[in-house]
């Protein structure tokens, strides 16, 4: 990656557009051209308009803002704005087909490349400074893979041959370095073994932390502008519910009892039948609360020590009240992934400074996308200074807050990004899951947002409750 606070150089930039572009190939190019074309759920674009779109947005920002050139097909302006067009209206656009989309995306690309060799990126003011707008390109064209690989999940009975081949990231761990050991003693204070037991709680002083990024080229906009937050104590879990736990729930009926749920979250469960999470089914055998869940077009036995994925806000919050806890809130969660309380200062990583690896979090890492959460427990080099693992990789993680701009919010480069998006309809994500991106999802500050309702996405959460 060329994530770098420094000199960032054309030819890391250049890099890290290929990387992009591998991985998007990765993802789609097993899916059938005519199932890259239909719409496979209304909450998902066709996948082929995703492909037209990360184009359309390259072009937009790389050639057409960098350099003033007109667009190649000026009608695209309209088919391609997620804004004019809600994604269950998408396939009745006028959209470039698969094979279209993807000469399109080619055509933008070798002409990207010419301007990158000859562009000053220390004189074209913050939009260039540090790479910031080839940052934008290549986390924009991650974070549509991602929602790829969330589109492609929902197909029935597709199974995507790198799902199939999927590995723990512990062991890719071990292939790509030699082994999964580290001993470099980062976290005075905590005892090992407290470290490393799954679904324990660890505590965290209260007192002011800074909030948003540090040193952070490519953050985006509702990152910042950093800020100091006051927090009161209070405990948080040291790993995300795994599927056994989040299995106990649904025994003791939970999705039954109207006690755990708020009045929305309780509307919502009735309307959509809400019994279990996305993609479970009892498993066969008349075993009393067994599961099994589907993978990208395959069943498996549900693993317990997984933490669980696909459920939505209401089920995240009903979950934690049903536990006694809560969700913790945003500025919780990055202080117990960020904070050096020792130091009193702010870590880029939950584990530090250095860039993330598939030992330190399961991300999605070229080549070595893991296509499913590692067992609670599995990254102990990765966790953050108060003991909490995997806050970054593996899943997403709900919040208790609404998306809202931090005080002192300036949209940049365009408020389609996130401003629009202000306000109680979202809540708040953080930490990453194994499908995203270590450009977009390693920094502990990314902020990610969705209707409470949302299951389709890599979602699951981690319970906080006060001291
Ligand atoms: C940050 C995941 C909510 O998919 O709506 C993609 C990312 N923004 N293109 C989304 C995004 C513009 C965004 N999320
Ligand atoms: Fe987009």
């Amino acid at each position: 990656m060329g994530v770098t606070t420094a000199g960032t150089t054309r030819a890391a930039l250049a890099a890290d557009l290929a990387e992009a572009r591998a991985r998007t190939f990765a993802v789609l190019d097993p899916v059938p051209p005519g199932d890259q074309a239909r719409q496979v759920s209304p909450l998902m674009s066709p996948l082929c308009w995703d492909l037209g779109h990360v184009a359309h947005f390259e072009e937009l920002w790389l050639l057409r803002t960098v350099t003033g050139t007109a667009p190649t097909l000026p009608r695209l302006d309209d088919v391609y704005d997620a804004f004019r067009h809600p994604r269950r209206e998408r396939p009745d656009l006028d959209l470039l087909g698969p094979f279209e989309a993807r000469d399109f995306a080619g055509d933008v690309r070798t002409r990207v490349l010419d301007v990158l060799a000859t562009v000053d990126l220390a004189r074209g003011g913050p939009l260039l400074e540090d790479g910031f707008v080839y940052g934008m390109i290549v986390q924009h064209e991650h974070q549509h893979a991602e929602t790829m690989l969330a589109t492609i999940q929902l197909m029935d009975d597709f199974e995507h041959p790198l799902a199939r081949a999927a590995v723990p990231s512990t062991e890719l761990t071990r292939e790509l370095r030699g082994s999964g050991e580290r001993s470099d003693g980062r976290r005075p204070g905590i005892p090992a073994a407290e470290r490393a037991r799954p679904e324990g709680e660890a505590f965290v002083d209260g007192g002011p932390f800074v909030m948003g990024p540090d040193d952070e080229p490519w953050a985006y906009d509702n990152e910042r502008p950093a800020h100091k937050v006051d927090v009161a104590p209070f405990w948080i879990d040291t790993t995300p519910v795994t599927n056994g736990a989040y299995a106990e729930f649904i025994a003791a009926g939970g999705y039954d009892d109207p006690r755990w749920w708020t009045d929305a979250g309780w509307a919502w469960r009735t309307e959509a039948a809400l019994a279990c999470p996305e993609f479970w089914r009892p498993a066969g055998g008349g075993r009393a609360n067994a599961w099994e869940r589907r993978r990208y077009g395959r069943w498996e036995p549900l693993p317990d020590a997984e933490p669980v994925q696909h459920v939505c806000w209401y089920e995240a919050d009903a979950y934690a009240r049903w536990r006694g806890k809560r969700l913790p809130t945003e500025a919780e969660w990055e202080k117990a992934a960020s904070w050096d309380a020792t130091t009193g200062s702010k870590r880029r990583h939950p584990w530090g400074g250095e860039p993330a690896t598939p030992e330190l979090a399961n991300l999605a890492f070229a080549g070595a996308t893991t296509f499913a959460p590692d067992p609670a427990g599995s990254h102990p080099a990765g966790a953050s200074p108060w003991g909490c693992h995997q806050m970054v990789g593996d899943v997403w993680e709900w919040t208790a807050s609404d998306f809202d701009a931090y005080p002192g919010f300036r949209a940049f480069p365009y408020p389609e990004y996130s401003e629009v998006f202000f306000g109680s309809e979202y809540k708040v994500l953080r930490g990453g899951a194994w499908s995203a991106h270590p450009s977009v999802a390693a920094r502990a500050t990314f902020r990610n947002w969705d209707y409470p309702i949302r299951r389709q996405i890599f979602a699951g959460f981690r319970c906080a409750r006060d001291s």
